[in-house]
């Protein structure tokens, strides 16, 4: 029998306001409850827009699991869910410029509407890789709904239809985000100290 003590609820241990990974230092940059407020905003939108319908979500692993677990717990209308695979940046800050698609969708999307679940949109060349992969299983519709963007890094041409947050164009960690796989279990968001 456990004691009463273990039964109560303990509050979240404090997170740091700075972390280092890999020899990089970062700041935090978006609080936990930042992010639950945003990502539930975008859950509601998404409901209000999807009311009609039921949405496959695909989200785009590794670095949206987090964050596509909870905008799903968020969207308050049937929906479902698939993933998709690409290649990453390895262990580096930058992109490398090539994207591979290293597993891809099982469900059948043909007249669905997909809704494309990102962390991030960089230079966008992810993205729209995805956007064209997608677009040959003819979708009914076909929208992306991304945490973060860098809008000076994108390709102005780029549709992204639901954005979180918009942020500088350094590196960001945490919340499912990593640097070389480390770092993704931070619960807050963290971006490269320049100092
Ligand atoms: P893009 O093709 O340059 O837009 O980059 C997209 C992918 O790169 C994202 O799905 C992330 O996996 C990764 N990425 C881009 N920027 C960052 C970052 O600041 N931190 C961690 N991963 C990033």
């Amino acid at each position: 029998m456990p004691a009463t003590r273990d039964l109560l609820e303990t509050p979240a241990p404090p997170t740091e306001s700075r972390v280092t990974v890999q020899g990089d230092r970062f700041r935090r940059y978006l609080s936990a409850d930042r992010i639950q407020e945003r990502v539930a905003e975008m859950g509601a939108t998404i409901t209000r827009d999807y009311a009609h319908t039921t949405p496959i979500l695909v989200s785009v692993l590794n670095g949206a699991f987090m964050y596509t677990a909870d905008l799903m717990r968020a969207i308050d209308t049937d929906c479902e869910i698939d993933f998709i695979k690409l290649s990453s940046y390895g262990d580096a800050k930058v992109s490398s410029g090539e994207v591979h698609e290293l597993k891809s969708v099982d469900a059948d999307l043909e007249d669905r509407d997909v809704l494309i679940v990102e962390d991030i949109v960089d230079t966008g060349l992810s993205m729209e890789f995805m956007k064209g992969r997608l677009q040959e299983h003819n979708p009914a519709s076909l929208r992306v709904a991304t945490l973060l963007h860098k809008p000076t890094a994108t390709e102005p041409d780029l549709t992204l239809d639901y954005v979180g947050f918009r942020i500088p164009d350094l590196f960001v960690i945490g919340y499912g985000l990593d640097y070389g796989q480390l770092a993704r279990n931070l619960s807050d968001i963290y971006i490269l100290d320049e100092e």
